[in-house]
């Protein structure tokens, strides 16, 4: 699999963040097993507890069109270089890990670098 369009899907998704509080933008685009990709951005709130990781945006997008099974994430934040997901969204992913271990895909100087879920997560949390 070449993840180089799913990350300028994730790059053309932080474009929209709505981060007045952090300055921090990002963007993410989950990749499922249908082949469908799905794209999210980091949205916050003035109660800052209310804040909407981009991961977290683009899986809701996903699940809200009926695809569960994730195969890959590719995350991008023009403010820092391999910008991985937070602890929360890790777990969020191993939700809806289907049959595959989810590929997490970053962007280093070097080019893409890519990672497991397991790697990230390991001995999570599972009904
Ligand atoms: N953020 C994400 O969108 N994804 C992450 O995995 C880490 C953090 C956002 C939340 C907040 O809007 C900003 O980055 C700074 O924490």
């Amino acid at each position: 699999m070449d993840y180089n369009q799913l990350m300028e899907k994730a790059i053309e998704a932080s474009k929209n963040s709505y981060s007045p509080y952090s300055h921090f933008a990002v963007g993410a685009c989950v990749l499922c097993e249908s082949g469908n990709m799905y794209e999210g951005c980091n949205f916050e709130n003035a109660s800052f507890g209310m804040t909407i990781c981009a991961e977290r945006n683009a899986i809701g997008t996903a699940v809200t069109s009926g695809d569960r099974n994730i195969s890959a994430i590719a995350i991008y934040s023009p403010n820092m270089e391999d910008c991985l997901p937070c602890g929360a969204c890790r777990q969020v992913l191993a939700e809806f890990d289907g049959d595959t271990d989810i590929s997490i895909i970053t962007k280093t100087q070097d080019g893409i670098k890519i990672r497991t879920l397991s790697e990230l997560l390991p001995g999570c949390f599972k009904l």
